[in-house]
């Protein structure tokens, strides 16, 4: 059986996924640059300047390092903006319970995410006192696909990655978990990748036990 759970959190414990959406389309619509829902699903799990990178894939303007920083910043600022309204009904469906079943069955629970907005996210839905650690976006180096941030989440619990589960909504978080040797459970966009070992639409319907099979 597994020892720890590994959630990511934008769109997994909370729906910020949108907001994100939001911020980059406000973004690219003041540069003129085209931007949909299906480029989005790109930028899931992908560092902030990552997904700028990704977006400027579709202009043929060239922006400096500088310029860069500054756009990713007005994004940011966007995206804080519409955290303000941010609060614990934006907890998505089933996870206070999943949360609850872990802590009953004593299952050590960790946040791995690539968001440098990770602890002011936790403080506005009151999540920040919950998870035995919490690793994020100021403490790595490399983004997800890279399994920097699971691997991180699982040395600060002192469970070996053999005996962790990440819970993922996006493509390259499993290809990250799997890249740490976890197991990989698939939640909301990411539930048609079928490199994950468990797929559901939403966590209102897992089941706890096999959740922490191992395999
Ligand atoms: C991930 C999101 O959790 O965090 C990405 O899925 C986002 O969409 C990344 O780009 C970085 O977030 P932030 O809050 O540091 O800009
Ligand atoms: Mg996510």
């Amino acid at each position: 059986m597994k020892e720890a759970v590994i959630f990511d959190l934008d769109g997994v414990i909370v729906s910020t996924d949108e907001y994100h959406y939001k911020a980059w389309k406000k973004l690219a619509d003041e540069e003129d640059i085209y931007f949909d829902t299906q480029i989005n699903q790109k930028l899931r799990g992908v560092s902030r300047l990552e997904s700028l990178e990704i977006i400027l894939k579709k202009t043929n303007k060239t922006y400096t390092e500088e310029e860069k920083e500054n756009l990713a910043q007005r994004k940011n600022n966007y995206y804080r903006e519409l955290l303000k309204s941010l609060n614990h009904e934006d907890i998505l469906p089933g996870v206070l319970n999943v949360l609850d079943a872990l802590k009953e069955k004593r299952i050590k629970i960790a946040i791995g995410s690539s968001s440098k907005n990770t602890g002011t996210i936790l403080k506005k839905i009151g999540l920040d006192k919950i998870f035995n650690a919490v690793v994020d976006g100021n403490q790595i180096k490399n983004s997800k696909p890279d399994p920097e941030v699971f691997l991180l989440a699982a040395k600060a619990l002192g469970v070996e990655p053999l005996k962790c589960v990440v819970i993922e909504d996006a493509d390259a978080g499993i290809k990250a978990a799997l890249a740490a040797e976890m197991k990989a459970v698939a939640v909301g966009d990411a539930q048609s990748n079928m490199n994950s070992s468990y797929r559901l639409s939403d966590l209102t319907k897992i089941d706890i036990n096999k959740l922490l099979e191992d395999g």
